[in-house]
């Protein structure tokens, strides 16, 4: 992670290894909890399924998470929070999403994290979006915005507790 990185919304982290990825993750995780909707985009490689393997590893997920590119929706239980890892890649408009059962926008402890996650959009006004961006064989930047005004809230929160975590820390 740099001095670039911001703290204002969109937040723009880098990550230069896995292990940096892996604590942005488990940052993210404690940003969008409990229970919220994440959309990712970003192209073929640029890590979404990693950056959602690391959230569930940072929930302490008993199984590890696997794209679900052909089954379009994984549930993990992660002790109280219900993963579901959605992958779109495959489906081109949105009627092919009633066959999801997918949770409503307000299901306390249901975390959404949905890669090629456009389509669902109108169905959570409220949400987040990730875009992942590759910037080097192990160069990944990752680009988090709310959108709503409740998921601002929980970003102001979010960093709010950050800083009090750095001024106690220092
Ligand atoms: N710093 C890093 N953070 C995350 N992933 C990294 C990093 N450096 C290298 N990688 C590699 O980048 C690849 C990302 O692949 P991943 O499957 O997560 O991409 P994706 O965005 O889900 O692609 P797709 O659209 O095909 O599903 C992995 O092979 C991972 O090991
Ligand atoms: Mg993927």
């Amino acid at each position: 992670m740099t001095e670039k990185d911001s703290i204002t919304l969109p937040w723009t982290v880098t990550s230069h290894s896995m292990d940096e990825t892996r604590y942005i993750a488990a940052s993210l995780t404690q940003l969008v909890l409990p229970g919220a909707v994440v959309l990712l985009r970003g192209e073929m490689g640029s890590g979404k399924t990693t950056l959602i393997q690391a959230m569930a590893e940072s929930l302490d997920c008993p199984v590890k998470v696997k794209s679900p590119t052909f089954d379009l929706v994984h549930i993990y239980d992660c002790g109280a929070v219900r993963i579901y890892h959605v992958d779109l890649y495959r489906v081109q408009n949105a009627d092919e999403l009633s066959i999801l059962d997918l949770p409503y926008a307000d299901e306390g402890g249901s975390l959404v994290l949905a890669e090629w996650g456009d389509l669902l959009a109108p169905f959570y006004p409220e949400h987040f979006h990730l875009t992942c961006e590759s910037l080097g064989p192990q160069c990944r930047r990752f680009r988090l915005d709310a959108l709503g005004k409740a998921y601002q809230r929980r970003w102001k929160n979010w960093v709010r507790t950050q800083m009090t975590k750095k001024g106690t820390e220092a």
